[in-house]
């Protein structure tokens, strides 16, 4: 067959078509950092003799919660209590698929009163709230992918949450859920390592998964964005894309642009508070799926 030059040109314009991403309206919900400080250290990144300026860190959430309020998305609050510091890292409280609610169980004390906080939300709006048996730590180590292989649960296991709550997960969701194997203490939570990037197609980080891992991933995710140890470590991977629209951490500029090359589009902001609690955009938001 020989092709004519209109039907490469017809071609290249499908392919660039095809890029173009498209997003959905979604629906977040974020604490407010107003009770945020490092007090205790149960990840790496947790620097007690580092200072926190905590009127920058609400400044730098508030800059966060607008970003994706301009993008036409719905944010709820859920309202921060005192002596709860880690309360603003709203995605560990639960994961919520198809209006079902899999609620949280903290690893650390320090952290074990958010739960209840989060499951008193949901309850008072009238959602299908599963109380877990096992220990989990919400989206912090799951990820869901409605359109992966005909919808898929991503979770994570290693530091926090316990491969038991994978199964609880797989029973409370009814998705089929791919555990796979934290092996970096600095990527201590599925999300600072792995991303949604829109409904079929992810964002990770090789290094921070066993090797076995890493070969689930490449097999069920060949078209994945990669990012390299520098964008991992800067947090770039903790994202929230809406399909077209990803907000990430400003020092990812690499991820940013890789980003780009694959038709997605990069909104920076800066977390850099936020960050010494080990956390980025996604620790901030809890998506909410009807
Ligand atoms: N200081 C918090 C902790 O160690 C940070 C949580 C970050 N959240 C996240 N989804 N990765 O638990």
């Amino acid at each position: 067959m020989v092709l004519a030059v209109t039907d490469v040109v017809g071609y290249l314009l499908l392919v660039t078509v095809n890029q173009q991403r498209v997003s959905r309206k979604r629906t977040y919900l974020m604490c407010s950092p107003e009770h945020f400080a490092v007090e205790y250290a149960i990840n790496p990144w947790m620097d007690l003799t580092t200072p926190v300026d905590a009127e920058l860190a609400v400044k730098q959430w508030d800059r966060l919660r607008e970003t994706l309020l301009g993008l036409g998305h719905e944010v709820h609050p859920l309202n921060p209590e005192a002596g709860l510091p880690d309360m603003v890292f709203a995605a560990n409280g639960a994961f919520v698929v198809d209006g079902t609610v899999y609620g949280a169980r903290f690893k650390h004390g320090q952290r074990a009163a958010e739960a209840a906080a989060h499951r008193a939300f949901y309850e008072s709006q009238g959602w299908r709230f599963i109380a877990p048996s096992e220990t989990n730590e919400g989206e912090g180590d799951f990820a869901y992918l409605p359109e992966a292989h005909g919808g898929l649960i991503l979770a994570g296991h290693g530091f926090r949450t316990e491969l038991a709550a994978h199964a609880e997960a797989q029973e409370a969701l009814a998705r089929p859920v791919v555990s796979l194997r934290l092996v970096d203490p600095r990527f201590y939570h599925l999300d600072v390592a792995l991303a949604a990037i829109d409904d079929g197609n992810i964002a990770y980080y090789p290094g921070a998964f066993s090797v076995a891992s890493q070969r689930v991933l490449a097999q069920l995710f060949p078209d994945a964005v990669l990012a390299d140890d520098a964008d991992a470590l800067a947090f770039g991977l903790n994202l929230v894309s809406d399909g077209r629209n990803v907000v990430l951490n400003s020092e990812a500029s690499r991820l940013a642009g890789n980003l780009k090359a694959a038709g997605y589009q990069p909104v920076p902001v800066e977390l850099t508070e936020l960050k010494k609690g080990g956390g980025s955009v996604k620790c901030c938001v809890a998506e909410l799926r009807r």
